[in-house]
């Protein structure tokens, strides 16, 4: 090597090490053979000890079968970016985003770009803004339902009061009867209002849950999802669960809303299942539909997808639980939720 070449691949080695993030280079036979200060440090070893390692020794099997899809679409020549939850050990949780970069020549792959970044401060942020965001909306919901809802039914049940006064003295003065159709009238659109401010306020708040618990919250809005979009949409529980964690609860809530939202909206399902049950220490939340799959959030490779998969993911991070979204052998996609209860 000469003196320049041996110079600037140290100063490329430098410029790799400084970098905040894991960098990395993998074979198409998936072998690392390039990696930065960061990555060595994460994986503990030395340069000499990281060269020519099986991408799959490395990573460790199940590591490995969780980001295997990603990998193959990325030696597909489609760039790769997504989200990872990495535990580690004494229960200290990172948040990563994760790249993996083809490296074309021409059309063929040579190997992959591996960047990693540890995205955890930013993770914590989104989830503060999150919660946020849902205490302003239990706020305004509750406002809806209490304060304003009320004085609206108040207003209702006065030009009702009316109407009939108005209809008992028509006999004495005919011209009257107009002035009875519009206090009906008022009594009338006021009590819409009151059914639509109670409609809002249910999206907002659902108040069935904090009345009745999750079982019933969830029959309600799997009812609801029926009648709105006149599909099937199932509530299975045959457990009697009751969720003492108003946190866990609306949590849990969210993730199906959330959940069902996307089978609607990008799966197209005709059929739905909602599915909630407890054995054996483990309480599951299943949302499955028999929609079109999660081929088109695949195929979007490094496009982002939108916040709600990564909200959902965060609200079980926070409940302690664990969520994976996959296709349902039988076609379409299943969110499932699982959390230790003891
Ligand atoms: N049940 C589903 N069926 C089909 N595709 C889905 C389903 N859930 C999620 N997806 C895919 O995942 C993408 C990301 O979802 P999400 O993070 O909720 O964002 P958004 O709903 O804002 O697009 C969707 O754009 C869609 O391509
Ligand atoms: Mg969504």
């Amino acid at each position: 090597m000469t003196e320049s070449l041996h110079e600037s691949a140290h100063f490329m080695k430098m410029i790799a090490d400084f970098m905040p993030g894991m960098v990395g280079y993998w074979t198409r036979d998936l072998r690392s053979t390039f990696a930065n200060r960061e990555y060595l440090n994460w994986f503990g070893k030395s340069t000499e000890e990281m060269h020519g390692v099986p991408v799959q020794d490395l990573l460790g099997g199940e590591l490995f079968r969780k980001h295997e899809p990603y990998i193959r679409a990325a030696l597909a020549g489609q760039p790769q970016k997504f989200d990872y939850t990495l535990a580690l050990p004494g229960n200290e949780i990172r948040e990563t985003l994760v790249h993996y970069i083809p490296h074309l020549d021409g059309s063929e792959v040579q190997g992959l770009f591996v960047l990693i970044l540890d995205v955890t401060e930013r993770k914590n942020m989104e989830l503060a803004l999150v919660s946020a965001a849902e205490e302003h909306q239990r706020l305004i919901g509750q406002e809806l339902h209490d304060n304003l809802g009320q004085q609206i039914a108040a207003i209702a049940y006065q030009a009702q009061a009316l109407e009939r006064k108005i209809s008992a003295s028509k006999d004495s003065d005919p011209g009257n009867a107009d002035a009875a159709t519009i206090a009906a009238s008022i009594a009338t659109q006021a009590q819409h209002a009151v059914m639509q401010c109670k409609h809002l306020a249910r999206g907002l708040l659902p108040l069935e849950l904090e009345t009745n618990g999750l079982m019933s919250a969830l029959r309600a809005f799997a009812s609801s999802i029926s009648s709105t979009y006149g599909v099937v949409c199932d509530f299975v529980c045959i457990d009697d669960i009751d969720i003492g964690d108003d946190e866990l609860a609306l949590s849990l809530y969210r993730i199906a809303q959330e959940a069902v939202h996307n089978s609607m909206r990008h799966g197209g399902a005709r059929n739905l299942t909602i599915a909630l049950k407890e054995r054996e220490g483990l309480l599951s939340l299943s949302i499955s539909d028999d929609g079109c799959g999660l081929e088109g959030l695949t195929a979007k490779g490094a496009t982002a997808p939108g916040m709600g998969i990564g909200i959902m993911q965060y609200r079980a991070l926070r409940i302690g639980a664990t969520l994976k979204l996959g296709p349902r052998a039988a076609g379409g996609t299943e969110v499932l939720i699982e959390r230790q209860t003891r």
